[in-house]
């Protein structure tokens, strides 16, 4: 096996170089294109990061508003594509459903097999973009049996998918900008995390010059794992648990410590931060605006409000670096949003779609492309004879 280097789970190898996201783990660092995460929160929009990260600089305003309107043209799923939702069982899970329906784009935009076509490259992208957040809608509004709503390209790209998802004909969605700015600032928030498993995963599919949206639909599947993307519908469920018992927080936590029948605190810990994990910083604030403005306090986050506290003072947590990381508090504002826990997944591939888009066109740009063919160490049997009966 030469000079082949074991290393399961991928834990010290570099696959690739970027110059699209730094962290730095132990500081709790996250930086896109060398923008502090904290700035872009505050000041920038999910539409302006997802340019910064696909294209390499912050947008000029008109810059922003060509890519707006880019995008708003592109909304309109082929009514083809339309008929597929009626094809999968109504309890599906919106997460296959959102990877089938991007894998199949490319059965719709055969040009845009050619992944050596600069000008597929950048009209697939936008269709991404602009279609990614109408079919989620779309699987969740299939799932309760409501009818499809066309795109209305007078609202910005995160207002059409909460009017979609949640308006009806008979009953316009009422947009609520708070919802709208929230909503907004998670999908910034989630819009890149350098070589994470989905994103890695589109990188080695892209590398045998596959398409985008079959590199995107890979990084779907990759994200729908529940160690990945699905631990903010976990933590809902810890916090519905503990509240159902009538567990106190306190006794919750000594469960944890002493790892009984495995239980973890949910949205503790993260593989790279091994400090605070600055998203969940800035979501924290958020969690406490919209809960306090949509249902008038929740049980629920003070329950979490309370296990955070405990947590960040004990020992236990603190010898072995467990931090709240993003997903401690999203499930919370999603939940208080309206959306039913199934689609929780699907809010973070809609964020995380820039990032998998800008990871996808950097390395098929990058000069002499490999294909990404890991290695093994091989330990089953030495060579032996087929036996003669
Ligand atoms: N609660 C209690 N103990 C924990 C937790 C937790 N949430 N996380 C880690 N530990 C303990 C673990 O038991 C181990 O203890 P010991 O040394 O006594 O065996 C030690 O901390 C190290 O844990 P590990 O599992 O080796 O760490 P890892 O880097 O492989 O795992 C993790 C990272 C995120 C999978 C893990 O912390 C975890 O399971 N957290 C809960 C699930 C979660 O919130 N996941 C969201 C991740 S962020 C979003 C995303 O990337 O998709």
């Amino acid at each position: 096996t030469g000079n082949v280097t074991y290393d399961p789970g991928f834990m010290n190898t570099a696959a690739t170089k970027s110059e699209i996201t730094y962290i730095d783990g132990g500081a709790g660092i996250l930086r896109y294109r060398g923008y502090p995460i904290e700035q872009l929160a505050e000041k920038s929009s999910f539409l302006e990061t997802s340019y910064l990260l696909i294209y390499g600089e912050l947008p000029t305003p008109t810059e922003l508003e060509a890519f707006d309107q880019k995008i708003r043209r592109h909304t309109l799923l082929h009514e083809e594509l339309k008929g597929f939702f009626g094809g999968f069982p109504r309890e599906a899970h919106p997460m296959p459903v959102l990877s089938s329906a991007v894998s199949a784009l490319s059965t719709w935009y055969q040009d845009s097999l050619d992944t050596s076509d600069e000008e597929q490259v950048e009209l697939s992208t936008i269709r991404l973009l602009a279609k990614m957040p109408v079919i989620a809608a779309y699987a969740y509004k299939k799932s309760i049996g409501q009818a499809l709503l066309y795109p209305d390209n007078s609202h910005s790209l995160v207002e059409n998918f909460l009017r979609l998802t949640f308006g009806t004909a008979a009953e316009p969605y009422v947009m609520d900008p708070e919802i709208v700015k929230a909503l907004d600032l998670l999908l910034i928030l989630h819009a890149d995390h350098e070589q994470n498993c989905s994103t890695s995963t589109v990188r080695l599919v892209g590398s045998a010059q596959a398409n985008m949206f079959a590199s995107v639909s890979a990084g779907i599947n990759a994200l729908s794992g529940p160690a990945h993307g699905g631990a903010n519908e976990a933590v809902l469920k810890m916090l519905r648990t503990i509240q159902a018992e009538g567990v106190s927080p306190e006794d919750y936590m000594e469960k944890v410590k002493n790892k009984e029948d495995g239980v973890r605190l949910m949205g503790f810990g993260h593989r790279v931060y091994k400090n605070y994990d600055p998203r969940a910083k800035l979501i924290k604030q958020t969690a406490h605006d919209i809960l306090g403005k949509l249902s008038g306090g929740d049980e629920l986050l003070d329950i979490a409000m309370r296990l955070e506290e405990k947590a960040l003072a004990d020992d236990y947590f603190i010898e072995r670096k467990l931090y709240p990381n993003v997903d401690f508090y999203t499930g919370l504002i999603y939940k208080a949003m309206g959306f039913p826990e199934k689609m929780f997944t699907v809010l973070f591939a809609l964020g995380r779609l820039p990032g998998w888009i800008a990871q996808y066109r950097e390395m098929i740009q990058e000069p002499g492309l490999k294909i990404g063919r890991p290695r093994q160490l091989y330990v089953g049997h030495p060579e032996r004879d087929y036996p003669t009966r």
